[in-house]
């Protein structure tokens, strides 16, 4: 359901973890044109406020802090900052991860495995966990984790990279039967190859001309943080499913 202004965030508060670049960047950016209030963190503050320069030429507001989704401390000051900035969040994308070695499983180092599952699996729990307080205590939120194709189908010289995105699945499923009764929300998104510096990195062959820019991804995260997905929650989605033009 959209505002009398037609925005369908208007009055919402988003906190979106890696903002700062690529899709999460985009992810802001489209929340901050339907009327949300945004916040962004990822460890860089440079690239936090650059992004943050663009979101407020649109006309849209936003905060942000620098922060590693993968400390407790960090997580604890990112939640009390952006209480204290807009006193609460409605929607809670889990976008921040990295990618970690191309490597066979016989080769891959543990201190990449360890730093890898810390971020992309961890930090999703250590957010999630402090942001639900907020979420249960008004009976109304939307937390939408990123996933990967590769946390679906396994892959060769994917390791903790896939296993991570297997177990945002797994961490989707679970904290939606939880926290049901609350009213709020919980759905995984494979946003499908899309062109970032991720993706360079994945696939330094390969002519980023031939995929998606993350603008033309933002659809299926609009759908998921508006009232449109109301009792949509435990789900997997594709959002090369929700295509559409670029700006
Ligand atoms: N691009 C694709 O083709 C593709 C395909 C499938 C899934 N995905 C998933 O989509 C999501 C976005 O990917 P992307 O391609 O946009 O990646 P990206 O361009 O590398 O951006 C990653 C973002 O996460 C932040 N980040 C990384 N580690 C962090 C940490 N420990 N704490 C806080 N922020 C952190 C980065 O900022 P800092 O470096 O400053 O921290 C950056 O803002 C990821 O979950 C990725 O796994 C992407």
């Amino acid at each position: 359901m959209a505002s009398r202004d037609g925005k369908r965030l208007a009055g919402k508060v988003a906190l979106i973890t890696g903002g700062s670049r690529g899709i999460g960047k985009a992810i802001a950016l489209a929340y901050a044109r339907e009327g949300g209030r945004v916040f962004i963190c990822g460890r860089k503050e440079r690239d936090l406020d650059l992004a943050a320069g663009q979101i407020r030429a649109l006309g849209g507001e936003v905060a942000w802090g620098a922060a590693d989704v993968s400390r407790v401390e960090d997580v604890t000051r990112l939640t009390e900052r952006v209480r204290r900035v807009y006193g609460t969040v409605h929607i809670l994308v889990n976008n921040a991860s990295i990618l970690g070695p191309r490597e066979p499983i016989v080769n891959y180092p543990l201190p990449s495995w360890e730093e890898v599952l810390r971020i992309n699996l961890t930090g999703i729990f250590l957010v999630t966990k402090e942001v639900l307080k907020m979420m249960m205590s008004q009976r109304e939120g939307s937390i939408i984790n990123i996933s990967s194709g590769v946390g679906r189908i396994g892959k060769a010289r994917w390791g903790a990279y896939a296993a991570s995105k297997f177990g945002v699945e797994g961490l989707t499923q679970v904290v939606a039967e939880e926290v049901k009764e609350w009213g709020i929300r919980a759905n995984a998104v494979n946003p499908g190859g899309t062109r970032t510096s991720m993706r360079a990195e994945a696939y330094p062959e390969e002519d980023p001309g031939t995929l998606p820019s993350p603008e033309e991804i933002t659809e299926v995260f609009l759908y998921l943080a508006s009232a449109a997905s109301h009792g949509i929650t435990g789900k997997s989605f594709d959002a090369r499913d929700w295509l559409r033009q670029s700006h």
